[in-house]
């Protein structure tokens, strides 16, 4: 694909994928790249501005992350962030110290609107401030456009060498008008035209599958994910029926969400693919038996998963290529080396060394989780599937506390649904980012009719977050949990008490294993 690109060169910085995303969002194309690229590979890149990014290190200390001078007289726009800004400043011969006040958080800073960074942003914007060094003046040939009472240069440009620093991160949403900074860098200064649309990227994938594929023989691992979804159906569009979809049901999936799958991907479906429902719930059930250590039973539903993927594969003989839905952050979080590792049991992998074939394909490698979604639309994939919420490989078999069972499963199942079903009547399941019910170990004393009851408790767990790595407890109206309590003691058999989990993450984390 020949498109405007920006490249983020990522010098540790937390927000590295998230320059990269709000860079998109102006319907500009961003990579994110290790500040350790060479000058000729950033030259055969072509792009149209680079944009360096934070870092925990100060940029006078030894061994701390730097670019070469010669990549700041390429006469590529440049727009470095915090510790980028510092690098600027640094290789261009001027100061950086500790600052006398550090600034943490939201911060006023006076622009100069005669620079086109600035343009129609207010003259006094909040921004978001996290830096202990400073650059006291600019360098020769810098001039200053933003400063606060305690940072004299919050941002400077050198316009006839097109570098620019700011020492705030327009990229988070605590800079007010950092959005209109960024647009102003690629468009105005970059001079881009905007050229990244999700419908040009789906005719264009679904080209470029077409020719990689030719006559050949597709497998996939469909889980009714987005990311598999979206994969699934962009192979289908470009080669039919010579796709093979294989959904595992492992009995630990939602209520009727094995249906639900069967009913889109399905022969009843919109799609023209092969699709295979192995219904394998007791096999599963089996292996599980006695079992309740919680990475015990990941591995065990991880590598099961992956021993009937295996033998469906055998029987449909050899396949030419293998489609994994891959994401961007995926792609990042394993690949740069940076910015500190933060999930590893997430990323499932791990189907190429059970099957024969010939090459992965990897259709939304270079796209973000909200880029998906869009293509998923764009695909026309049901909005249930394109917005469905995170769902861990292991499925409910880490919502049971303890060794899991069909009864324990039916149990999580119908409690969940009525947990979303009422979640989805008060209108709030669009606020929430993820929610679910989990099915605690515990059973207690309880008293239903003139009997007494012990049984189980349910817990409801709702969540809100951004990236899933921090998470705070949503509060949900106490009228909605007593609805939903009550109505989960009553109809589902089994419960006799429902609890509702306060904590955040950390400590906790949002599954209960
Ligand atoms: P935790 O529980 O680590 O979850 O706070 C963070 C996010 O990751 C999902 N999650 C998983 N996804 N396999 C997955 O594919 C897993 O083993 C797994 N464990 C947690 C979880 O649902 C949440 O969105």
């Amino acid at each position: 694909m020949d498109k405007e690109l920006v490249i983020v060169l990522d010098f540790g910085g937390q927000y590295n994928q998230l320059i990269a995303r709000r860079v998109r969002e102006c319907s500009v194309y961003c990579e994110v790249h290790p500040y350790t690229l060479s000058l000729e590979e950033i030259k055969e890149m072509n792009p149209k501005g680079i944009i360096f990014t934070g870092g925990p290190d100060s940029v006078y200390s030894e061994k701390s992350p730097r670019c070469t001078k010669e990549l700041l007289e390429l006469d590529i726009p440049i727009l470095g962030i915090c510790y980028g800004a510092q690098v600027i400043a640094y290789l261009s011969g001027g100061k950086v110290e500790t600052a006398p006040v550090s600034e943490y958080g939201k911060t006023e800073v006076e622009t100069d609107n005669t620079s086109v960074l600035f343009r129609n942003v207010s003259k006094k914007t909040v921004t978001w401030m996290s830096h202990t060094d400073y650059i006291p003046e600019p360098p020769a040939g810098f001039r200053i456009c933003a400063s606060t009472s305690v940072c004299p240069v919050a941002a400077m440009e050198c316009v006839e060498r097109k570098l620019y620093a700011v020492q705030f991160h327009p990229e988070v949403m605590h800079t007010k008008e950092g959005k209109k900074m960024l647009s102003n860098f690629v468009y105005d200064i970059c001079g881009c035209n905007g050229d990244w649309k999700m419908s040009s990227f789906v005719d264009e994938t679904v080209k470029s599958i077409r020719e990689k594929v030719g006559n050949g023989k597709v497998l996939c691992a469909l889980s009714g994910g987005v990311d598999s979804s979206v994969a699934a159906v962009l192979l289908s569009k470009a080669v039919g029926r010579q796709l093979t979809c294989v959904f595992v049901d492992h009995g630990l999936l939602r209520k009727n969400e094995g249906d639900e799958v069967e009913a889109v991907f399905g022969p009843e479906g919109p799609y023209d693919l092969n699709f295979i429902r192995v219904n394998c719930q007791e096999r599963f059930y089996a292996k599980l038996k006695g079992i309740t250590e919680p990475e015990k039973k990941r591995k065990i539903i991880g590598e099961e998963f992956i021993r009937v993927f295996e033998e469906e594969a055998k029987k449909i003989g050899v396949v030419d290529y293998l489609v994994q839905g891959t994401i961007y952050p995926d792609v990042i979080e394993s690949g740069l080396g940076n910015s500190a590792v933060i999930k590893s049991h997430h990323n499932v992998g791990g189907l190429p060394d059970c099957v024969d074939f010939k090459e992965i394909i990897e259709p939304l490698r270079m796209l973000f989780k909200d880029e998906v979604r869009k293509a998923g639309l764009e695909l026309g994939i049901p909005e249930h599937l394109v917005f469905r919420q995170p769902f861990p490989g292991p499925g409910l078999g880490i919502r049971i506390i303890g060794e899991v069972t069909s009864g324990k499963c039916y149990i999580v199942q119908e409690a969940d649904a009525i947990y979303r079903d009422e979640i989805a009547k008060a209108g709030l399941d669009k606020n929430l980012g993820q929610y679910f019910a989990a099915l605690t170990n515990m059973q207690s004393v309880g008293v239903m009719g003139d009997d007494r009851t012990y049984d189980y408790a349910i817990a409801l767990r709702a969540v809100n977050t951004s990236d899933f790595m921090t998470a705070e407890f949503a509060q949900i109206p106490w009228e909605v949990l007593g609805k939903i309590a009550s109505r989960i003691v009553n109809e589902v058999k089994g419960v006799n008490r429902v609890l509702y989990d306060c904590t955040g993450k950390p400590p906790a984390t949002i599954e209960f294993e």
